[in-house]
């Protein structure tokens, strides 16, 4: 794949590589038992290795010259040039003139990264040291609470990236987290979070971290003065002295962000701030500060597993030949199943319990990155864009919605991810429970691809007017991905592996994946309906008729 610069973005449709591909579709009929039936070899030539993820699209639904189109359509659009402006530090971020180098937070102590006059790979590991003393002062009972007790709960609070990495994460590596300090997550700005998050904590033992790239985000600000005000009410209805509550605020509150002086103003000790930049976006800001809560949750050692195991799948993107680039193929699967078969969701499925916030925090990774209606130079889109991200853990999907995966009318590709050993292993007498859930995971795919025949539902004397209704058509594309286990590094490769496979598809539609203005639009009237909401006449007079009529329902109902 040539990584020559190229006039971006490129529109796709005018491709040759396009052009090919639309000429197939028409006579497009997936065959995965025919297939797979004439090519023995296909379940391993379509099988890859990225890190420790085993990746087997063989039951996609591509083959003969298919592949070699979509290589062909990243490279008419430019995906590796782009590729490594991204992982040079270039302002990919157009509309924003921004560099994008979450990369670069995961790049060993010894490697060399300079962008605009800053050596990046010193400032990372700078604040990492920061982060990781801090983290470990609280695991070891160094740091103390402002009446002298050790922190047993640290709260994070943010929202978006700022929220759902740490919490993905900290979930996922629930077996590896300090045996007796919590962490706990309010984003919300509805109260409801505040109030059951810190209904049975104790001020005395629980600190905060403020996570917010801008902190500037009105849910994040607003739960961290409710938090604050908890804690210095907390403490005084405890019997606190006057200094003990002075000293609060700086014993009790930490920060994360980009904006350092906000923080300040906010009354956080800048010792206790921990700063990133404005080149890591907030859905790529796990592996940044905004990770210190699950530094404090695992413990440096394993955070610094995470990100090599983030860093190894970006080296395997930056440097995997084309034909065997895992991100790269899964984006290029992706674009060719939204694009020409028409999907218009895409399923995650893990096959480990731990992994159950992972489809959510996927929903902003892709959604917010790719969700977007015109090109990076503002030309409008002629391809569809962003796919609908969802998921919920295995097997527990079985018995809800998996009857639409397999015989509903629309195409979802979905990918469904195991591990080989379980966190906790557990036993039914004789028989691994572990091994009964992956028994499913196995059998998933394998219904979705293969489907059953009416013949074969005949042939169980099934009644013949009840056939139809039993049939499974097959041809229902999935990716599986299997680890060894989930350990902090296997969570690392997950994590970059989607990262790039959402880059792939921004580049090959031309979009800027790293802005998210569609976001701006509902915060600005937030404010501006505010004041109807609180009973300013003039602002609801202001409101268009159906606005007006809801908040003028909700006054009538609303208790005070
Ligand atoms: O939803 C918009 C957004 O800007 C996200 O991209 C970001 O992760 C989230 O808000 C939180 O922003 P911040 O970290 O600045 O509080």
């Amino acid at each position: 794949m040539s990584s020559a610069p190229h006039v971006w973005p490129i529109d796709p449709t005018s491709t040759a590589a396009w052009s090919r591909l639309r000429d197939r579709v028409g006579a497009f009929e997936p065959d995965l038992r025919g297939w797979f039936a004439a090519d023995p070899g296909r379940a391993e030539r379509l099988s890859f290795t990225a890190g420790d993820l085993f990746v087997d699209l063989s039951k996609a639904l591509v083959d003969g010259p298919l592949l070699d189109d979509l290589l062909a359509l990243a490279d008419e659009v430019g995906v590796a040039g782009r590729r490594d402006a991204m992982f040079r530090g270039e302002h990919i971020n157009t509309t924003e003139d921004r560099a994008v180098l979450h990369t670069a937070l995961r790049l060993p102590e010894t490697a060399k990264l300079e962008v605009d006059g800053q050596d990046v790979v010193a400032d990372v590991h700078a604040v990492l040291r920061r982060v990781y003393a801090f983290a470990e002062s609280v695991r070891s009972g160094e740091w103390r609470g402002a009446t002298g007790e050790r922190i047993r709960t640290v709260v994070n609070i943010g929202i978006g990236g700022s929220d759902l990495g740490p919490v993905m994460a900290y979930e996922a590596l629930a077996a590896y987290r300090h045996p007796s300090i919590e962490c706990r997550f309010i984003s919300n700005i509805d109260p409801t979070d505040a109030a059951t998050t810190l209904a049975d904590l104790d001020p005395a033992t629980t600190l905060f971290i403020v996570a917010s790239k801008t902190f500037g985000t009105l849910e994040t600000l607003t739960n961290a003065r409710l938090c604050r005000q908890w804690l210095l009410d907390g403490l005084r209805a405890a019997g606190a002295d006057a200094s003990v509550v002075d000293d609060a605020v700086a014993r009790h509150f930490v920060a994360v962000s980009t904006a350092l002086d906000k923080v300040a103003d906010f009354g956080i000790d800048p010792d206790n701030a921990f700063g990133f930049w404005d080149w890591v976006g907030g859905r790529y800001s796990v592996s940044s500060a905004i990770g210190t809560s699950l530094v404090v949750a695992i413990g440096p050692e394993r955070f610094a597993e995470f990100l090599d195991g983030l860093h190894t799948i970006d080296e395997h993107f930056r440097t995997a030949a084309p034909a065997e680039n895992v991100p790269l193929l899964m984006g290029l699967l992706n674009v060719w199943y939204t694009d020409f078969l028409g999907a218009a969701t895409h399923a995650v499925l893990p096959y480990a319990q731990l992994l159950h916030r992972f489809p959510a925090y996927l929903q902003q990774l892709t959604m917010e990155s790719n969700g977007k209606g015109v090109r990076a130079d503002g030309t409008p889109l002629t391809a569809g864009t962003g796919e609908v991200f969802w998921g919920e853990p295995g097997t527990n999907g079985q018995h809800a919605f998996y009857q639409l995966i397999h015989q509903g009318t629309r195409i979802i590709p979905a990918d469904f991810i195991a591990v080989a050993n379980p966190a906790y292993p557990l036993a039914d007498g004789d028989t691994d429970v572990h091994e009964v859930f992956l028994a499913n995971f196995f059998a998933q795919t394998k219904a979705l691809a293969f489907g059953k025949t009416a013949d074969e539902v005949r042939a169980e004397g099934t009644a013949e007017d009840v056939v139809p209704a039993r049939v499974f058509t097959g041809n229902r594309p999935s990716t599986s991905i299997l680890a060894p286990e989930l350990s902090p590094s296997v969570l690392g490769q997950l994590i970059a592996l989607y990262e790039h496979i959402t880059f792939t598809q921004g580049v090959v539609w031309g979009i800027d994946s790293f802005d998210q203005w569609g976001v701006e639009l509902g915060k600005q009237l937030a404010q501006q309906v505010l004041p109807a909401v609180t009973g300013d006449a003039d602002a609801l007079a202001d409101q268009d008729a159906s606005t007006r009529s809801l908040i003028e329902r909700y006054r009538a109902e609303r208790r005070s």
